[in-house]
């Protein structure tokens, strides 16, 4: 242990004092620290992500200013309380910031959309160890053997730690900001029809949030860590294929793919996102791509569609939810080799216009999540 690192450390906590907190974290958990650098969350500002700030810029505003703040950078509190959006050091470091993340107390249901309830403590944090719950607050201590030849500590000497939220546990932590959200309307748009059961396997932080290797903090030697760079559409996207499975079966004309989901939740339920699966035939050495199949959501208003924050309506809704059955009117013959591969696209061709994106493509780009042959 290096206990005389602590103290320069804790003179910099206090300077930066509750301004920019995420920084003061890196310095004992380096690695979740640079994981959550490259997250959706740390980009989840208009200054941080193009997608969010083309649909901010379009939408008409209202006399409550940004509403957004509430789940895109709630670490901002002159966003969050007053509606006000400036272009400082949150917004682009920390708008969704450790702090505020691990000081969810619970999730209040709202009809529009969800409210967290935040404990307001800067030093002590909500977490999951299914090995200490139970224990109630860690706090900082050391201790000495062999006429203090040896010492040891345990726990952290910066924060406090509790243990026994179950919502860290099941995932409910989550759905403060990823139940639902009212467009103005009292239509959702993030719809991602998501349930959280005591049955389920999985929950939304073993799926999106994995045990990855490398120390979760330099004090202590661990194995894994909890991913904080958010396995999704930015991060590891292949390792979420592993949630969903494909099964073809042959039909008298032709033959059908089902696809199954096991996530807890509608898959490309976002507006503008798009998921592909494309479909390769290979018969006596020749490859066909068969139509490729769709899945997303157009919204509309008046039966024409419309921008999103507009909508009151869907107007088609071909998206993954438990099961997809797809039919393929091609007969397979022995010896044909069939290869699939599911993938999404953050933003649809059609929503790079709508947003007027245009000039960034990558925002379009097939990010495959699965691949499966078959051979008959
Ligand atoms: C001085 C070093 C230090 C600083 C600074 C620090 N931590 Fe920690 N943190 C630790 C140590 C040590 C542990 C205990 C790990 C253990 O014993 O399991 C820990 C544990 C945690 C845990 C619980 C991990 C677990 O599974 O037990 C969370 C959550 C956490 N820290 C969040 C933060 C956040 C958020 C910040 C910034 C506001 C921060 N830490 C700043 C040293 C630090
Ligand atoms: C109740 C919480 C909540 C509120 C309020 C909210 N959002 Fe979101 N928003 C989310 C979540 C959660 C996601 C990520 C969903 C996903 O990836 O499927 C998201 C994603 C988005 C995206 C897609 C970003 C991308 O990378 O493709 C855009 C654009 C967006 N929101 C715009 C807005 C705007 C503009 C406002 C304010 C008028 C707003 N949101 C208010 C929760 C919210
Ligand atoms: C304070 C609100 C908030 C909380 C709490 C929150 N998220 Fe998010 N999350 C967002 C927003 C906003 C976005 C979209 C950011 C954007 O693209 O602009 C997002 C994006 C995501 C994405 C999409 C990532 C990608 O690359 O496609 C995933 C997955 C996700 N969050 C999972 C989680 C999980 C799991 C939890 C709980 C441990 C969680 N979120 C907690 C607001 C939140
Ligand atoms: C069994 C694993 C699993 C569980 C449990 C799970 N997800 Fe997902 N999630 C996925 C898969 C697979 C995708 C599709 C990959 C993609 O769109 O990038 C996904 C996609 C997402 C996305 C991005 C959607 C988009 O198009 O932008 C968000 C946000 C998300 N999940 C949040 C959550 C939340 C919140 C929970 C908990 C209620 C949760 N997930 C539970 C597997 C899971
Ligand atoms: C979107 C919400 C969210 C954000 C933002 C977030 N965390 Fe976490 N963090 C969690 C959740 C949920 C867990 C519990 C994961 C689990 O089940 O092991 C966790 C776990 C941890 C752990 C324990 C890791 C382990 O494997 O047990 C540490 C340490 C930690 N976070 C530190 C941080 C630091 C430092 C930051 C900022 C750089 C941060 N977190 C940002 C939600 C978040």
């Amino acid at each position: 242990m290096k206990p005389i690192l602590l103290f320069p450390l804790l003179a910099t906590a206090s300077l930066i004092g509750a301004s920019a907190t995420s920084i003061v974290c890196k310095q004992c958990h380096p690695t979740i620290y640079g994981e959550y650098y490259d997250s959706a969350h740390r980009k989840a500002s208009v200054f941080n992500d193009p997608v969010h700030s083309a649909w901010w810029k379009l939408m008409p505003k209202s006399k409550q200013g940004y509403t957004c703040a509430k789940c895109h950078s709630p670490s901002d509190k002159e966003a969050l309380k007053k509606g006000v959006l400036t272009e400082n050091g949150i917004q682009k470091e920390e708008p969704i910031s450790c702090v505020y993340c691990h000081t969810i107390d619970y999730v209040q249901q709202n009809d529009t959309a969800n409210i967290n309830i935040t404990t307001g403590k800067t030093r002590e944090f909500f977490t999951a160890e299914a090995s200490k719950k139970g224990s109630g607050i860690a706090h900082f201590q050391t201790h000495t053997s062999w006429f203090g030849l040896n010492r040891s500590v345990e726990n952290s000497p910066y924060h406090k730690i509790n243990y026994d939220n179950e919502n860290y546990y099941n995932g409910n932590v989550c759905m403060g900001c990823h139940a639902q959200s009212d467009n103005g309307h009292g239509f959702d748009i993030v719809m991602l029809d998501a349930l959280i059961d005591k049955k389920d396997k999985e929950t939304c932080i073993s799926c999106h949030m994995p045990q990855v290797p490398g120390t979760k903090v330099t004090l202590k030697e661990t194995k894994t860590h909890a991913y904080h760079g958010i396995a999704g559409i930015h991060n590891m996207t292949e390792a979420l294929g592993k949630y969903i499975d494909f099964n073809v079966s042959k039909r008298a004309d032709g033959f059908d793919i089902t696809i199954i989901n096991h996530a807890n939740h509608a898959l490309f339920g976002q507006a503008y996102r798009e998921g592909v699966l494309k479909v390769t035939l290979k018969r006596d050495g020749k490859e066909t791509a068969l139509p490729p199949a769709v899945f997303t959501r157009i919204f509309g208003k008046e039966g024409k569609e419309t921008l999103p924050w507009e909508a009151t309506q869907t107007l088609k809704d071909s998206l993954i939810y438990g099961k997809k059955r797809l039919h393929y009117p091609v007969r397979l013959q022995k010896g044909d080799t069939l290869t699939l591969v599911l993938g999404v696209r953050r933003v649809s061709q059609a929503g790079l216009k709508a947003l007027h994106l245009q000039n960034h493509s990558e925002l379009s780009r097939f990010k495959p999540l699965k691949y499966e042959t078959y051979r008959f």
